[in-house]
C-alpha cells in the first residue's frame, strides 16, 4: 500500500461519516453526539500523522512547501469546527449548519489532497518512498488516537516547528 492508498482510505471514511452527520435531524441528540466522537477518531489521528509524515516529507524536500502549509491552515480550520460540535448539547439548526460546515470544509479539503498534493508528492517520492510512508502514517496514527483536545493541539504545531525546535515540545507533551 502507498500513502496515497492509506489516507485515500481514511478520507473515505471520513466522507462517510459526514454525510450521516448531516442526515441526521433534531431529537437525534445521542446519535449526533456519537458521530462526531467517530468523526474526531478518524480525524484526528489522520491528521496529525498526516502532517507528520506526509506533509513533513514535502517540506523536508522544499518543493510544493506552500501546499503542506495550506493543507496545516485547513487542519486547524476543520478541528475548530469540530470542537464547536463536540462542546454543544443539544441538536439544533444551528448546530446542523456548523456540522454541514464542517462536511464542505473537509470535502474541500480532502478534494485538494488527492488533486493538487497527490500529484506534487507523486513527482517528489519514489514508488518505495511512498510505500515506506504508509508504513510510517498507519504505525502512528494509534498513537495519537488517545491523545486529548490540549495535547493534539500541540502535537500539531510540533509538526509545524522545525524538528530541531520541536523535539524538546515533544518530551514535553508525552512526559507531562
Ligand atoms: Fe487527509
Ligand atoms: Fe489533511
Amino acid at each position: 500500500m502507498t500513502i496515497y492508498e492509506a489516507l485515500k482510505t481514511d478520507h473515505d471514511k471520513v466522507k462517510g461519516l459526514l454525510n450521516t452527520l448531516v442526515s441526521l435531524g433534531e431529537g437525534d441528540e445521542k446519535q449526533f453526539a456519537s458521530v462526531v466522537e467517530q468523526i474526531r477518531d478518524e480525524l484526528i489521528p489522520h491528521s496529525r500523522a498526516e502532517e507528520a509524515v506526509f506533509y513533513n516529507s514535502i517540506r523536508e524536500v522544499n518543493t510544493a512547501k506552500d501546499l503542506a502549509w495550506h493543507g496545516y491552515e485547513e487542519h486547524m480550520a476543520a478541528e475548530t469546527l469540530l470542537r464547536t460540535l463536540q462542546a454543544a448539547d443539544k441538536v439544533d439548526v444551528q448546530l446542523n449548519a456548523v456540522a454541514r460546515e464542517l462536511k464542505s470544509a473537509l470535502e474541500h479539503h480532502i478534494a485538494e489532497e488527492e488533486g493538487k498534493i497527490f500529484s506534487a508528492a507523486q513527482h517528489l517520492f519514489t514508488e518505495e518512498e511512498a510505500v515506506t510512508m504508509a508504513e510510517a502514517f498507519e504505525g502512528l496514527k494509534p498513537k495519537v488516537k488517545e491523545g486529548n483536545i490540549v495535547q493534539t493541539t500541540l502535537d500539531m504545531v510540533a509538526n509545524m516547528m522545525p524538528p530541531r525546535l520541536a523535539a524538546p515540545l515533544r518530551t514535553f507533551i508525552y512526559h507531562a
